[in-house]
C-alpha cells in the first residue's frame, strides 16, 4: 500500500539484539570506541578535527608499520578503500594480476576491470596459499602492471604467509604490489615497510573492532607517484586520490564532509591498538585463537588450513559428517546470541567460519564459542567428544 503524506509509516520497534559477534567480521565494538562515537559534531574542517585526522593518520602509519605519508581512511566499508587502490593504480590498458585462491581475488578482478584493465590469473586452489614459484611463472608469462593478493583470506581461513619473497619477485617484474589487509591489519603479523608492499587497505570493522565507514589506506611514494602521472583521471571521482589529497595531505581542502563519528570511532580503535602495543596485539590473536583452535580440535572437529598458514583472525572448521552448516549458525544464534558463519563459493557447506578479531579476541569468548558450537553439533547428533573442547580450551588458556 503507498503511503500517503499523512500516514505514519509502518516500522517495526525492533531494538537490535546484543550478539557476541565471532564471525568473519564485524567484530564486537570496545565500549572506548562507541563512547567515541557519540562525541558532539565539529565541523570536517573545524581545527580540533584536523587535529583529529592528524592522530588517525600517525596511528594507522604505527598500525599498519610503515612510515608512507600517504596514510589515510577512506571513507566508505573496506571495498571502498579497495577500489581506492585498484581504481588509482590500474590505468585503462594496464594489466593487473590477481589470484584465485579466495573470494576477494574475483572481487579484486571485476574492479581492474572497471578501471579499464586487462585481468589476468594467477591460480591455487580456495583454501591454499599462493606459491612464490607460481606467482613468479604468472610474473613472467603475463608481464602485469599490477599484483594483488590477499593477506587474509576471510573466505578461506588462509594466511598469505610468503609475503616479503612474493613482492621481491613482484618487483623483479617491475609490477606494483597491492595487498588485501582487511582481516589481518591489527590482528595478525603485518608489516608494510619491511615487506616492500605499495599499497594496502583494510576495514575498521574486523581486528580493529570499529564500526565500518572509514577504511585504512596506505601507499608508498612510488604507487602514489604513478597515481599522480595517471593519463587519464579515475573513473571514480569520489575515490580520486589525486583530489583526496587536497583534503587529507597538507592543504585540509573541502572534497567531501568526512564521516566525523567514524572518524572518531576510528581514532579511539587505533589508540586501543598503540595503547596495547601492535606485536602484542598480534601475540593476543594467536594466543586466542590458539585457545579457540585447540578447543574445536578438542572436541573432534578438524581445521581446514594446515599449521603453516593458520589465520588466527579467521578459523575455518570443516564441519562434521552429516550436519548442515547453517543450520549450526542459526541454532547459535537463536539460543546463545552467537555469531558465526559458514563457507563462501568453493567452501560452501564445507566450513564454519569463526572469527577471533579485536575485542572479540578475549578468553571468555572462546570458552562461550566452544562451549556453545559443542552443545548445539551434539544436539543436532554430530560426532563430537562432548566437554572434551571446552577442557582443551581451558588448558590451552592456562598454559599462557
Ligand atoms: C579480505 C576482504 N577484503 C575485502 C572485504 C570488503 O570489505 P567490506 O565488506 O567492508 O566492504 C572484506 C570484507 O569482509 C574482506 O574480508
Amino acid at each position: 500500500m503507498p503511503t500517503t503524506d499523512n500516514e505514519t509509516p509502518d516500522v517495526s520497534e525492533l531494538t537490535p539484539p546484543s550478539r557476541t559477534l565471532m564471525g568473519p567480521g564485524p567484530s564486537n565494538t570496545n565500549p572506548r570506541v562507541l563512547r567515541a562515537m557519540s562525541t558532539p559534531l565539529v565541523g570536517h574542517l573545524d581545527p580540533s578535527f584536523v587535529e583529529i585526522m592528524n592522530d588517525v593518520q600517525e596511528l594507522l602509519r604505527y598500525t599498519f608499520r610503515t612510515d608512507n605519508e600517504w596514510t589515510i581512511p577512506v571513507s566508505g566499508t573496506g571495498s571502498a578503500a579497495m577500489e581506492a587502490a585498484i581504481g588509482n593504480l590500474v590505468e585503462p590498458g594496464d594489466t593487473m594480476l590477481v589470484p584465485t585462491n579466495g573470494y576477494f581475488g574475483d572481487r579484486m578482478a571485476s574492479m581492474a576491470r572497471r578501471a579499464g584493465g586487462t585481468v589476468v590469473e594467477v591460480d591455487a586452489p580456495w583454501g591454499e596459499p599462493l606459491e612464490t614459484p607460481t606467482v613468479e611463472d604468472a610474473l613472467e608469462t603475463h608481464d602485469p602492471d599490477v599484483f594483488g593478493f590477499v593477506h587474509a583470506e576471510t573466505s578461506t581461513g588462509v594466511l598469505q604467509p610468503n609475503v616479503p619473497e612474493l613482492t621481491a619477485v613482484a618487483h623483479e617484474h617491475d609490477a606494483l604490489v597491492i595487498a588485501d589487509t582487511v582481516t589481518s591489519l591489527g590482528g595478525v603479523e603485518l608489516r608494510v615497510d619491511e615487506w616492500d608492499i605499495d599499497v594496502a587497505y583494510a576495514g575498521p570493522q574486523k581486528c580493529l573492532s570499529c564500526p565500518p565507514g572509514a577504511s585504512p589506506l596506505t601507499l608508498s611514494d612510488e604507487a602514489m607517484e604513478k597515481v599522480l602521472s595517471r593519463e587519464q583521471a579515475p573513473r571514480s571521482w569520489y575515490l580520486d586520490l589525486s583530489l583526496l589529497e587536497g583534503y587529507w595531505g597538507d592543504e585540509r581542502a573541502y572534497h567531501h564532509t568526512a564521516p566525523i563519528t567514524n572518524v572518531y570511532a576510528l581514532r579511539e580503535a587505533l589508540r586501543l591498538v598503540a595503547e596495547e602495543g601492535i606485536e602484542s596485539r598480534w601475540d593476543r590473536h594467536e594466543r586466542i585463537a590458539g585457545a579457540l583452535k585447540a578447543g574445536v580440535e578438542g572436541m573432534g572437529l578438524e581445521m581446514n588450513a594446515p599449521e603453516e598458514y593458520w589465520l588466527p583472525s579467521l578459523n575455518a572448521v570443516q564441519v562434521p559428517d552429516g550436519i548442515d552448516d547453517s543450520e549450526v549458525c542459526e541454532t547459535l544464534l537463536e539460543r546463545y546470541d552467537l555469531e558465526i558463519a559458514g563457507g563462501l563459493g568453493d567452501l560452501s557447506g564445507e566450513i564454519f567460519r569463526i572469527g577471533c578479531m579485536g575485542h572479540s579476541a578475549r578468553a571468555e569468548n572462546v570458552i562461550f564459542v566452544v562451549t556453545a558450537l559443542d552443545d548445539v553439533l551434539e544436539s543436532l547428533g554430530a560426532d563430537v567428544d562432548p566437554g572434551k573442547g571446552v577442557t582443551a580450551t581451558r588448558r590451552s588458556l592456562a598454559t599462557e
